[in-house]
C-alpha cells in the first residue's frame, strides 16, 4: 500500500492525538471522560493504568464537553489483546456494548425513549480480568453518536446479547462501526489492566509475581507503535513470551480479524485461559488476590 503525503499527515497527527491505544484499528483524536462512579476513578489520562478491583461496576460516560443539544449515544469498551489462539495476533474482546445511552455534556444516561432508541439490547459490563502473567491489556472505550434506525448488524448478532463470554471474543470495533453505519466515534479513552499474578495456578505469590509479569513488553510496544499505528494489526506485542511473532504479524490497515469471532476461534488453551477469567468473574469470584 502506497501512502500519499496528503494521507500520511493526518495519520502522524491522529497518532499524536490518539484516544485509543497504539494499535487499536480505530484511532480517535477528542477525549472521551469516562469515571467509574462507585469508586470515584476517572479514566485520565489515556493509558493509565488502573487497578482492576476499582473498576468492577459500570462505567460511565460523559458527553461533548461543548454539546449544548441532547444526542443518543452507543458505548463499546474492548479489549484488544486477547489471546484466542496460542501464537496467533491478539483478538478484541467485547466488554460493554450500551446503546440508548442519552444526554448532552452531562453523564449520558439509559434512555429506552430516547430520540433515535433501539430494541438492541447490547452487552452487559464485564470487568477487565487478563490472564496471570499475559502483561497488561489495553482496554478502549468508544463513543458513538447513535444513528436514526440503528439496529445491530445481523453478522453481529451473537453480541445482543452475548449468550457467553465466548461470544464475545473477536469482536470487531471497526467492522461493527462499518457495518451499522456509525461513521467515526465522537470520543475515546483507553487504560490498562494487568494481573500480576503468577500463571502457575496455584498460589498467589505478590512479590514473585512482579519478577515474572513481562518485563520489557510495554516498552517495546510504546516504541514501535509510533512508527506503526494505522498498518499494524491488533497484534498484542506485550506479552513476553510471543511479543516477536506478534509484532511481525501484522496486516494493513484493516484488523486481520474482521470475521465473526466464534468462527475463528478453536479450542486452544489461549481461549482456555481467557474463559476461565472470565467465567471466574461471571460467576462472581474475585480471583484478584494478592
Ligand atoms: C461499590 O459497589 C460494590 C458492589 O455494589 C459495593 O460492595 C461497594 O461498597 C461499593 N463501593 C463504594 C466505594 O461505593
Ligand atoms: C438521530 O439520528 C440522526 C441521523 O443519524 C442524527 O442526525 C441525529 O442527531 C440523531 N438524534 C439524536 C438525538 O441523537
Amino acid at each position: 500500500m502506497k501512502y500519499s503525503r496528503t494521507l500520511l499527515l493526518p495519520a502522524l497527527a491522529a497518532v499524536v492525538n490518539a484516544q485509543t491505544a497504539p494499535d487499536f484499528p480505530v484511532q480517535v483524536s477528542q477525549l472521551l471522560v469516562v469515571d467509574f462512579q462507585n469508586t470515584s476513578i476517572s479514566v485520565e489520562p489515556a493509558g493509565v493504568t488502573l487497578n482492576r478491583e476499582d473498576i468492577l461496576e459500570t462505567p460511565v460516560a460523559l458527553g461533548q464537553a461543548t454539546a449544548t443539544r441532547q444526542s443518543t449515544y452507543i458505548l463499546f469498551m474492548v479489549d484488544q489483546d486477547v489471546e484466542a489462539t496460542a501464537g496467533q495476533p491478539r483478538v478484541q474482546l467485547l466488554h460493554y456494548f450500551q446503546p440508548n445511552l442519552f444526554g448532552s455534556s452531562e453523564v449520558l444516561s439509559f434512555d429506552a425513549q430516547a430520540e433515535n432508541a433501539t430494541t438492541a439490547v447490547g452487552a452487559t459490563y464485564i470487568p477487565p480480568t487478563p490472564p496471570a502473567g499475559d502483561g497488561p491489556h489495553r482496554y478502549n472505550i468508544l463513543l458513538y453518536l447513535q444513528p436514526e434506525g440503528f439496529t445491530v448488524p445481523t453478522q453481529f448478532s451473537s453480541i445482543d446479547p452475548p449468550a457467553d463470554a465466548s461470544a464475545r471474543i473477536g469482536f470487531d470495533m471497526a467492522g461493527f462501526a462499518e457495518a451499522a453505519n456509525l461513521g467515526e466515534p465522537i470520543s475515546a479513552v483507553w487504560f490498562q489492566v494487568e494481573n500480576k499474578e503468577v500463571d502457575s495456578g496455584g498460589s498467589s505469590s505478590s512479590s514473585s509475581a512482579t519478577d515474572s509479569a513481562a518485563p520489557t513488553g510495554s516498552a517495546t510496544t510504546t516504541g514501535s507503535s509510533s512508527a506503526s499505528t494505522g498498518t499494524s494489526g491488533p497484534a498484542g506485542t506485550q506479552t513476553q513470551g510471543s511479543s516477536a511473532s506478534g509484532s511481525s504479524t501484522t496486516s494493513a490497515g484493516a484488523p486481520a480479524n474482521t470475521g465473526n469471532g466464534a468462527g475463528m476461534l478453536d479450542a486452544s488453551s489461549g481461549v482456555h485461559r481467557a474463559l476461565m477469567g472470565l467465567s471466574l468473574v461471571l460467576a462472581g469470584s474475585a480471583f484478584w488476590v494478592m
